[in-house]
């Protein structure tokens, strides 16, 4: 994956608990580079490595971690100049989730090489609805949850998120009931 999913990992740790713990999760993922290109495209295994990395050095799943990761992603893209590409994909959070492959294949333009996930909506109904999770990764699931609590964040909306169908479990896609209420 592109260097700002690794960079965003290490800010995530950094700011959490400090440049030390982020040095010895990164020896002990056994990654070399001193730090992550923005725009470089990285294998998807130095992200899987930093995360079993992390959940050891930080005593956490591997599932915790990645969800942790995605709720911070939000905060994150916003920092690193992607505030507005999120503020026009949509006013409120189910606006938004239509809206996910849209910001993608916008990222997509300066990211080339981009591998996006792509996103459906079903069972559209005033505080629920049905996201379908398609990706060309495997055991992403967990940072989906995340993403969505912190767009929850985001929209000052309460979420409720859970996964009704697993691709581990042999379903063709992940699935999740998302309930929603702004507050
Ligand atoms: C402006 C904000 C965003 C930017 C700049 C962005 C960019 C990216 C980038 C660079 C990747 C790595 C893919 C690759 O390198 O091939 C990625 C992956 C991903 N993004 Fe986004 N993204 C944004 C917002 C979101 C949001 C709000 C969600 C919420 C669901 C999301 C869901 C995902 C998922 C699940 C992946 C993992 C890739 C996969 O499933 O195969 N992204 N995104």
């Amino acid at each position: 994956m592109y260097g700002l999913v690794n960079k965003a990992i290490q800010d995530m740790v950094c700011s959490r608990f400090g440049e030390n713990t982020w040095q010895e999760i990164k020896q002990k993922a056994g990654i070399e580079v001193d730090f992550f290109m923005t725009m470089e495209a990285y294998p998807d295994e130095i992200t899987h490595r930093l995360v079993k990395a992390a959940s050891a050095v930080l005593n956490l799943s591997p599932q915790e971690v990645m969800q942790a990761f995605g709720e911070y992603w939000v905060q994150y893209t916003a920092w690193e100049g992607y505030g507005e590409l999120m503020d026009m994909s949509g006013d409120n959070l189910p606006e938004f989730l239509e809206n996910l492959d849209n910001l993608h294949a916008r990222v997509g333009i300066s990211f080339p090489q981009l591998q996006p996930p792509s996103f459906e909506c079903a069972d559209i109904e005033e505080e629920s609805l049905k996201l379908r999770y398609h990706s060309t990764r495997e055991g992403l699931a967990p940072m989906v949850i995340g993403l969505i609590k912190g767009l929850g964040k985001k929209f000052h909306t309460e979420v409720d998120i859970s996964q009704t169908q697993s691709r581990d479990a042999g379903a063709e896609h992940d699935e999740f009931l998302v309930k929603y209420k702004p507050q």
